[in-house]
This record gives C-alpha cells, structure tokens and sequence, in this order.
C-alpha cells in the first residue's frame, strides 16, 4: 500500500514537475487541478504538504478525539477554508482541491461523509 503509493505519488510529482516544459505530453488522465484560492501558505511548507498531509490529518485527529487537545494547524475544517473553491465553495466535486488530486492519485477518503467539504466563512464566499 505504502509502497504503491509512493510510486503514485513520485509519478505525480515528476508529472507536476515537468508540465510546463513539455507541451507535447499527452495526458491519459486528467492532471488533479491544483488552484490555491484562499491564503498565503499552507500550514506546512508544500513539499511537506504534498507528502505528509494524511498524517497531519490523522494525528490531529487523534490528538482531538482520543486525547481532547484541540489546535487548528491541522484541523480539517481549516483545509477545507483556504482550499474550497471560490465557485463551488467545496473542496470536492471535479475540479476540488482534495477531490480532484485523489481521483487523479486513485485515493479514496471517507472523510466527508461526517465533516463538511463545504467553506463556512462568509469571507470568502464566491464572487458573483
Ligand atoms: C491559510 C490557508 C491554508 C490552510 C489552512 C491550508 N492550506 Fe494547503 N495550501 C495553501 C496555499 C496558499 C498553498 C500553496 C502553496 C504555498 O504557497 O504554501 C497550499 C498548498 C497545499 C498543498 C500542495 C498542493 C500542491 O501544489 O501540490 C496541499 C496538499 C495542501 N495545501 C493541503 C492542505 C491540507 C490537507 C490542509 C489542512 C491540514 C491545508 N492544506 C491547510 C493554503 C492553506
Ligand atoms: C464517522 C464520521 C467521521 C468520519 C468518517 C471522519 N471523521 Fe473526523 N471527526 C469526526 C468527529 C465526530 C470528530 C470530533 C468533532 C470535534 O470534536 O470537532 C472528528 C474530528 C476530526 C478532527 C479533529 C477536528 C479538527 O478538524 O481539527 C480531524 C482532523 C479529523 N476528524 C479528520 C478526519 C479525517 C482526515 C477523516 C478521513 C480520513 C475523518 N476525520 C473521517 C467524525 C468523523
Ligand atoms: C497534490 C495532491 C493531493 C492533494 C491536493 C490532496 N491530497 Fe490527500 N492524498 C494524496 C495522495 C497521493 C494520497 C495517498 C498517499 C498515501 O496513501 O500515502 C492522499 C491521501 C489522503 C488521506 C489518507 C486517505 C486514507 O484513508 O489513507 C487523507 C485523509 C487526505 N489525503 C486528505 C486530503 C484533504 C482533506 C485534502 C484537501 C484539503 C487533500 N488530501 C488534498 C494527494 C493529495
């Protein structure tokens, strides 16, 4: 599993890597749409995010559920408000921020059945 997904993942980094310099690449499967729409940085330097955020998320949830300690560097609600689209307000959908990634990486998450993938700021609600 490990393993499979390391592959994945440096597959989608060389990918990541190479797309502008390489117009002729023909893409079998759609590239995850990246679009950053809210915020100046990520909670964690990007090479970090792009390896490590499945672990943030799960500790952070274990550090809140099992223990009670509540922070919100890596709280999922606070994903979701920096990464929800601007148009759809959610981080899921085809071209969501979370959503479209794991399509692309075949990673399945069962995480928004309970938490919302919706932004809940009124902030940073879709221009019209
Ligand atoms: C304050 C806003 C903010 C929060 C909160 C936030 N991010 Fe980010 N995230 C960004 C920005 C901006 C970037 C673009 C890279 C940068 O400059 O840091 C980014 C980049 C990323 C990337 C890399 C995307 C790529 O280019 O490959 C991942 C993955 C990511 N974030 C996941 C998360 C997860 C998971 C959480 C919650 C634990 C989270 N982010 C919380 C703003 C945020
Ligand atoms: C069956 C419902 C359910 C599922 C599925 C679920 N969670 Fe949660 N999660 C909860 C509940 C309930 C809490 C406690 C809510 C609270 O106290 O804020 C929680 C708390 C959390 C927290 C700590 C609160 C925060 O936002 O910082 C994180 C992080 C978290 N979950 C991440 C995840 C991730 C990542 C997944 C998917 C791998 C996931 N959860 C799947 C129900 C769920
Ligand atoms: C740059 C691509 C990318 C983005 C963007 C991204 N992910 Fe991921 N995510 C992955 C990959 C690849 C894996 C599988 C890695 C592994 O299993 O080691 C993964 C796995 C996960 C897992 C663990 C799933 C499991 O059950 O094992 C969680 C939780 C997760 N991501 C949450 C998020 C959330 C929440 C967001 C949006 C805020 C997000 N990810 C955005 C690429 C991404």
């Amino acid at each position: 599993m490990t393993r499979i997904a390391a592959g994945i993942f440096a597959a989608l980094l060389a990918v990541a890597g190479s797309a502008d310099t390489s117009p002729r690449q023909a893409q079998r499967v759609p590239l995850p749409v990246i679009r950053i729409e809210q915020g100046e940085a990520c909670v964690a330097p990007v090479e970090e995010m792009r390896r490590n955020h499945m672990a943030m998320l799960l500790d952070q949830r274990d550090r809140t559920v099992r223990e009670g300690i509540r922070t919100t560097r890596f709280s999922l609600k606070n994903c979701v408000e920096c990464h929800a689209s601007r148009k759809t307000g959610s981080v899921l959908g085809k071209d969501g921020f979370c959503s479209s990634c794991h399509t692309y990486a075949a990673v399945s998450m069962d995480c928004f059945e309970c938490h919302t993938p919706l932004r809940q700021s009124r902030t940073a609600s879709a221009p019209r």
